[in-house]
């Protein structure tokens, strides 16, 4: 068998060096041995955005963008999807292992007593303007929830990490329901303690003067499964940048606000949102020539929103599941007459050699916001929806991180491109 190594010839030098290869991977340090003569600093490796870079070791997730594959902790998205609920997914990812009965009657409690936020969050909420994002309202509040757990800074006691998991997992669907009433002018209702996870989160986003409002049951079903199904993804944008914020050992409110930030973008989660824009900007099926064309054409960058992946050369296992359950809630709110026009671009679209050439296929975000709109969320408030569950992928992979000796303070080199040694020039020299 040979030698799991890679030989290399500097051609600038004739040295030849043996890297070794280890997970499929070398190590980017491994190249700083080759140098051209004394003075040079050694090779670096060139890789914006991360192309071919892996960052960090983790058992959290697996994907194989290829075959479409999505396990949390080895078990298949499918399967999580259709038996288990969000906070079991959260116990799992968090632990390794799926939970037993008193184990998450425990971990279930532990989320319950801390679903309430400091009373001066609602007066920060209030410092909003009536028609701020709600992105923007949830980044800045997780933000500030550093400045209420002043122990959270203590990131090197593992005692201490998990009271700040347990908090960011039990607040953040209250603070997204508070954002979503100050939006709405209406009252902030508090966490029930008696509910769900899930349904708690829709009572104090939805309830209106009725003490025991509850959300259909077919919908509370729908929005568990979408939870599970954004819980983690292992190293996207948003979860990189929660790694990056963490290395530096910021707390973990922080750096979860940095993901919250990152995911707002509409490349990434905020892909549901720009979704449901794009949409009904097309309008009516006879429209989707003329929109694909655009896209082709690169027409003022026009992007098929919700398609292509990174790491998915395929179809993303749960916009399979998210399309099933498109079905369930439409039983219930009507059927969604942009769904005609999605199912519609769509197979335009997997027939047409520009996409399919790219491999650009529909993403998890392509369906979502056709059920978050048929339950009746604004579309600025879709990707809220998405950084809720997210928020155990964050903790749990601040925490594999934090608690990893490979790691330390994330901070990349450069290639400098710029200019040297120039003297300083009075301004009333200058051109
Ligand atoms: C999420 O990473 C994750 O895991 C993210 C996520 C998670 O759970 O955390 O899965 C969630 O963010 C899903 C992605 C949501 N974003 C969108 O739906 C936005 C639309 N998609 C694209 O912007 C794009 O596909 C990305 C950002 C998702 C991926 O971009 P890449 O990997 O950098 O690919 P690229 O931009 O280099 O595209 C390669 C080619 C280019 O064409 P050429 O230059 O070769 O001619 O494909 C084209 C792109 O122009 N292309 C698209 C396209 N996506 C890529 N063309 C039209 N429409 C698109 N959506």
């Amino acid at each position: 068998m040979a030698k799991d190594s890679l030989t290399v010839t500097d051609n600038r030098t004739g040295k030849t060096y043996e890297l070794a290869i280890d997970n499929g991977c070398i190590r980017a340090m491994d190249l700083r041995q080759i140098k051209s003569g004394a003075e040079d600093f050694g090779l670096m490796a060139y890789d914006p955005a991360f192309l071919n870079t892996a960052n960090c070791k983790s058992a959290i997730t697996f994907i194989d963008g290829d075959k479409g594959i999505l396990e949390y902790r080895g078990y298949p998205i499918e399967q999580l999807a259709e038996h288990s609920t969000h906070l079991e997914v959260a116990y799992l990812l968090m632990n390794g292992e799926l939970p037993n009965k008193s184990q998450l009657e425990e971990f279930t409690a532990s989320i319950t007593t801390h679903t309430y936020v400091h009373e001066n969050i609602k007066g920060f909420m209030d410092g909003f303007r009536y028609d701020a994002h709600p992105m923007s309202m949830l980044a800045s509040t997780v933000a500030a929830l550093s400045s209420f757990y002043p122990e959270a800074k203590n990131v090197r006691s593992k005692e201490v990490r998990r009271r700040q998991m347990i908090r960011l997992i039990a607040k953040m669907p209250t603070i997204a329901a508070f954002g979503y009433r100050h939006s709405q002018g209406l009252p902030y209702i508090y966490p029930n303690n008696d509910l769900g996870y899930v349904e708690n989160f829709l009572t104090m986003v939805k309830s209106i003067g009725k003490q025991n409002w509850r959300s259909h049951p077919a919908l509370v079903k729908a929005l568990e499964i979408l939870f599970i199904l954004h819980a983690d993804h292992e190293q996207n944008c948003s979860t990189t940048a929660t790694r990056v914020v963490g290395s530096s050992e910021a707390d973990p409110y922080s750096a979860v606000a940095a993901g919250i930030t990152a995911l707002y973008g509409p490349l990434h989660g905020g892909a549901n949102e720009a979704v449901l824009r794009m949409l009904r900007e097309i309008g009516d099926k006879k429209n989707i020539p003329e929109f694909i064309k655009k896209v082709k054409d690169k027409d003022g960058d026009k992007k098929l929103m919700g398609f292509g992946h990174r790491v998915y050369k395929n179809y993303d296992p749960r916009a399979k599941v998210i399309k099933k359950a498109c079905d369930e809630v439409f039983e219930v709110t009507g059927k969604n007459p942009l769904l005609d026009i999605a199912v519609e671009l769509e197979r335009i679209a997997l027939q047409d050699d520009y996409f399919v050439q790219r491999k650009l296929y529909p993403n998890v975000d392509f369906y979502s916001g056709l059920i978050y709109e048929a339950m009746g969320f604004p579309v600025d408030f879709f990707t809220n929806l998405f950084a809720i569950p997210r928020t155990v992928g964050w903790v749990c992979q601040f925490e594999e991180m934090i608690s990893d000796n490979d790691q330390k303070i994330a901070r990349p080199r450069q290639i400098f491109t710029g200019q040297r040694k120039r003297d300083y020039v009075a301004i009333e020299k200058r051109g």
